[in-house]
């Protein structure tokens, strides 16, 4: 019996020293200490040892216990204190390394780009004027020559609240805005903003994007101060000397309509890659406003002229940098929007 115990202790002590970490201090409690373990199972023996042994053995079994029970505790608090020293080592602030530098964020490609164009009218004497994306059906179409059933409102795939309101799905609208606040007053603005279309999302297309509208109304407004003013927007714009033309279109809330086209930045006109070879970049949809529109902005078209014209941003972007996918824009990529550091 007295071997027994000496060698049960002697093994336990062997097994404490190989238990690495706290589940197997655990198990080894258990197998050792444990009320069901081997020593217990022993001691329960000491009943059928002659009754001279008894005190001795018994004395015995409860100093290997204790023994036990010490180098337990001693190696629980090491591996408390091994814990700690970790946690302090992980804390530990290291004055002499270089401080991470802050990231400052910058302005989306969008936002720089919708600045650059309103500082450039705003240059050229107009303000800006904000009007509601969530708009009537009135100001997006019918105030807009566009009655119920015209079917030119199938020009822009709408996205409709209910049967009267809808997300705008062009600048435009702001036109009848800017015109009722001031007529008859001579007036020169330019609506920057967000506009929504039901259509598919291409390389070319978003269903949400941004559209810079620009109108100009007084008594002597013509298409070749218009012609001018692009003119002279496009050679700020995008730099160097720039040559528009106008092409022949459609637009219900102008007459005459025109797409307005601009020299290929790349190749000046010769036609390439950029341009499909056309020599040109369409850049703004314009014409004069239509005389049904003047009178509902508050103008009497017997006196009052005016011109309009709508371009994106996002489009004008893409020429500007060689973009040629318009999802880059708005997919929150860091990696295509930290291409494009805040000037303005
Ligand atoms: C219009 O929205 C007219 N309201 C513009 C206008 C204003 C004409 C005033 C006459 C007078 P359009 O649908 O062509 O026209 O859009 C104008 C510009 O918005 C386009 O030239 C293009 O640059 C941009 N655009 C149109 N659709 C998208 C789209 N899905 N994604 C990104 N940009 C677009």
């Amino acid at each position: 019996m007295e071997d027994q115990i000496r060698s049960l202790g002697e093994r336990a002590h062997a097994e404490l020293g190989a238990a690495a970490d706290e589940a197997a201090l655990e198990a080894w409690r258990v197998e050792h200490l444990g009320r069901k373990g081997a020593l217990a199972a022993l001691m329960t023996r000491l009943g059928a040892v002659p009754k001279e042994e008894r005190p001795r053995l018994g004395a015995l079994a409860n100093e290997v216990k204790a023994g036990l029970q010490a180098a337990f505790d001693a190696r629980i608090a090491a591996l408390e204190a091994e814990r700690r020293r970790a946690a302090e080592a992980a804390e530990r602030v290291d004055v002499t390394l270089p401080g991470a530098p802050p990231n400052p964020g910058r302005l989306h490609l969008t936002t720089q780009t919708l600045r650059r164009i309103c500082t450039i009218f705003h240059g050229m004497g107009f303000e800006i004027f904000e009007s509601p994306e969530v708009e009537s059906d009135s100001y997006n179409f019918e105030l807009l020559n566009m009655p119920r059933h015209h079917p030119a409102r199938d020009m822009w795939d709408t996205f409709y609240v209910n049967d009267t309101t809808l997300l705008r799905t062009h600048t435009s609208p702001g036109q009848i805005h800017a015109m009722k606040g001031r007529a008859p007053e001579p007036i020169r603005v330019v609506l920057p903003g967000r506009v929504f279309r039901y259509e598919a999302v291409s390389a070319r297309s978003e269903f949400m994007f941004y559209q810079v509208e620009g109108i100009a109304v007084g008594r002597n407004v013509t298409m070749a101060q218009l012609k001018w003013l692009l003119e002279s927007f496009a050679s700020q714009m995008y730099g160097g000397k720039r040559r528009l033309r106008l092409r022949g279109s459609y637009f219900p809330f102008t007459e005459p309509s025109v797409e307005v086209d601009m020299d290929c930045i790349l190749c000046g006109g010769k036609g390439c890659r950029i341009c499909k070879g056309t020599g040109w970049l369409e850049i703004a949809g314009a014409g004069m406003i239509h005389p049904n529109v003047l009178e509902n902005g508050g103008y009497d078209p017997a006196v009052f002229t005016g011109f309009a014209f709508g371009m994106g941003p996002e489009r004008i972007a893409m020429q500007v940098h060689g973009i040629d996918d318009i999802r880059y824009f708005y997919s929150n990529d860091l990696r295509f929007l930290a291409q494009f550091s805040a000037e303005v």
